[in-house]
């Protein structure tokens, strides 16, 4: 039967959900390719990165409020990463037909999101891959390598030979947070529990152990910090900033308060907040050092598209250790 929202034209495929209404499940849907406008590309995908952004935007809260206002109509299509091949372009593009890219949608932009088999995006939001790049670890870079790489470098402002303190290491931000910081020519602590000490020390931090007491004291005799790093949410501002070395950044990206975020607008502007949105501009280092083999990106799983709903109720655990990435 065709779908209700094909009238006619290029079909695509994509895991959306009817409306926003809570819990409406997600069901591969039949949409009209869009036709791309001048410095809009059309991308065959091929890996799907998934991220908390994902399943939050569709749990009540400030990110579905704000895609429900600003994003495109219902059907729903959540997801941000993307990899693949660019099958379709409009004018003044700087990509061509045939370009294997890697990129973020933009719900602002009024783009539906990446869990389908094709995206439709501006010139801007894509960066290209080098020839060899493997394209489910491209999938997974977007959003937490371009949201890592901004709390070291654009925004955490970290020099060589400084010093780090990272909160939640084992995640998918944290990990690749940890090697931009050495990247960069710092030195990283790194707060996860027990099981993941290991992983953390194999990226070259320091590692404690939060499941044995409160890890801010523990993170003072490796202190104090040019750069502390909540990549969890729920750590005190308060404390982090405690532990900084004057003129020190205390940088978050998960379950910031008003009260911290307010922290941030006001001198010595020490906490800030880091949106990872993926541009080309960002997205070229990252892609570069992970080409060059100074960031490893863990793959925890690949899984079909069509078992998106699956993706999100794992990563929404909060215990994953390596990124998910969907096939369509
Ligand atoms: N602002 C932005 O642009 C942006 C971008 C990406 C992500 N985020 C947000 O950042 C958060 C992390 O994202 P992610 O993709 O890295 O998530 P993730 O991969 O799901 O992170 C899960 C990791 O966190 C660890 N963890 C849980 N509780 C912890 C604690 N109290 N202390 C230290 N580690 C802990 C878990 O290991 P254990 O359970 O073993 O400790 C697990 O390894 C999410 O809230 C996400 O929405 C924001």
């Amino acid at each position: 039967m065709r779908s209700p929202f094909v009238a006619g034209g290029p079909v695509m495929r994509a895991m959306a959900q009817r409306s926003w209404a809570q819990g409406e499940p997600l069901v591969m849907t039949e949409l009209p390719t869009p036709t791309p406008r001048a410095g809009e590309l059309v991308v065959e995908v091929q890996a799907i990165g998934v991220n908390p952004v994902d399943w939050k935007m569709r749990s009540r809260g400030p990110l579905r409020l704000a895609a429900r206002l600003i994003g495109p109509p219902p059907p729903v299509v959540v997801g941000i990463d993307f990899a693949g091949v660019v099958t379709a372009v409009g004018a003044g593009t700087r990509v061509r037909v045939g370009d294997r890219v890697v990129g973020g949608t933009n719900f602002a932009r009024k783009q539906r999101g990446s869990q389908a088999d094709t995206v439709v995006v501006r010139d801007d939001q894509v960066a290209t891959l080098p020839e060899g790049f493997d394209i489910v670890v491209a999938g997974a870079l977007p959003v937490a390598g371009v949201t890592a790489s901004m709390c070291v470098g654009e925004v955490g402002r970290l020099q060589a030979g400084q010093r780090a303190l990272v909160l939640g290491a084992s995640g998918g931000v944290g990990q690749l947070v940890v090697q931009f910081v050495r990247h960069a020519g710092g030195s990283a602590v790194g707060v996860c529990s027990t099981r993941n000490l290991e992983l953390v020390r194999s990226l070259g931090a320091t590692a404690i152990d939060y499941t044995q007491g409160d890890p801010l004291v523990e993170a003072r005799a490796h202190g104090p910090f040019h750069l502390v790093i909540d990549c969890v949410g729920g750590y005190s501002g308060t404390a982090c900033r405690r532990l900084l070395a004057r003129g020190g950044r205390h940088v978050m990206i998960a379950g910031e308060t008003v009260g911290e975020a307010l922290n941030g607008l006001v001198p010595p502007f020490t906490s800030k907040l880091v949106l990872g949105r993926p541009t080309r501009a960002r997205l070229e280092p990252v892609v570069a050092a992970v080409a060059s083999g100074a960031v490893k990106v863990r793959i925890e799983a690949t899984m079909p598209l069509t078992q998106a709903e699956a993706a999100l109720a794992r990563s929404r655990e909060g215990r994953l250790t390596g990124k998910l990435v969907l096939l369509p």
